[in-house]
């Protein structure tokens, strides 16, 4: 792995390379969120049914995934990605004492946000969680899947039509203690998170291949244009195999006191 902003010479141990990332604790009521995704150089981050079987990353950003949960309270899924991968976003054991050392629970809190209530409730999402996980949903949602969900998970209900992303980090802040919160997508939960001004950085790993066609989603999808659009600065480059791993930062316009 070399790093190639800030650039520094030689090469630098490839899993080494998200250790030392330091997150505040969160501020304003709400939890630090970084997001994390990986694409192919033409954008896509779904392949169709085709993902589990041909992921888009390599091997070592798939690990580089689980390494950055070690720096989390909590890890957020968009229903529409747990019932495509209905696993528990945890760590393997050999991590656990890592995040014990930094203060954290030895697995993050799964939290999963869904209108529909439609979700996986006989898979391992639920059924091996090594914590029970948190569903945060809305008024709406049909009671005979509220019922189920109520059996395998915590619920919370924020909002009435659809999730208030506000609402719920404010939520996860002030009731769950998640100071530091990963969001691993899909794209339609982060158009959301965009949207409500819930995001503050964004891990991208830009991997060196070409899906093509026209039916896939790229990081972002959603009704309308973000407004303003979010502006991001990058905060590190690194390349392994042709495969680079970005972290950028959300830049906000400065407050006049
Ligand atoms: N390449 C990557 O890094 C990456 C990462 C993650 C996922 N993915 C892929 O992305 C695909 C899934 O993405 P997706 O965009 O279709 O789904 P998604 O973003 O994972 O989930 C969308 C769903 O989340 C719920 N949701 C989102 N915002 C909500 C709100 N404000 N209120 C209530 N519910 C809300 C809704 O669930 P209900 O439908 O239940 O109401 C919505 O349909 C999968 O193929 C997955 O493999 C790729």
């Amino acid at each position: 792995m070399q790093r190639l902003f800030p650039a520094v010479a030689g090469h630098v141990e490839t899993l080494s390379i998200y250790d030392d990332i330091d997150l505040p604790a969160g501020a304003d009521g709400r939890p630090y969120t970084i997001l994390n995704m990986v694409s192919t150089v033409d954008g896509k981050t779904t392949l169709g049914e085709n993902v589990v079987k041909q992921p888009i990353g390599s091997d070592v950003d798939r690990q580089l995934m689980v390494r950055l949960r070690v720096h989390v309270d909590a890890v957020v899924r968009g229903a529409g990605t747990v019932r495509a991968s209905p696993y528990y976003p945890g760590v393997p054991e050999e991590l656990e004492h890592v995040r014990v050392q930094r203060g954290l629970e030895r697995q993050p809190l799964a939290v999963v946000v869904t209108g529909s209530g439609d979700l996986p409730v006989d898979a391992p999402f639920f059924r091996a969680a090594p914590r029970r996980p948190l569903v945060l949903l809305t008024t709406r949602t049909p009671p005979a899947r509220m019922m189920k969900l109520f059996e395998w998970a915590d619920v919370e209900f924020v909002g009435d039509d659809s999730v208030n992303f506000r609402k719920a980090w404010g939520l996860l802040y002030e009731k769950y203690g998640v100071k530091r919160l990963l969001c691993e997508g899909g794209p339609r939960l982060n158009q959301d998170c965009f949207a409500a001004d819930v995001l503050d950085e964004v891990f991208w790993t830009v991997a060196p291949r070409v899906a093509g066609g026209s039916m896939d989603l790229t990081m972002v999808e959603g009704h309308g244009l973000l407004q303003p659009m979010p502006r991001l600065e990058l905060v590190h480059a690194y390349v392994h195999d042709s495969e680079l791993f970005l972290r950028y930062k959300r830049v906000r316009a400065q407050r006049a006191d």
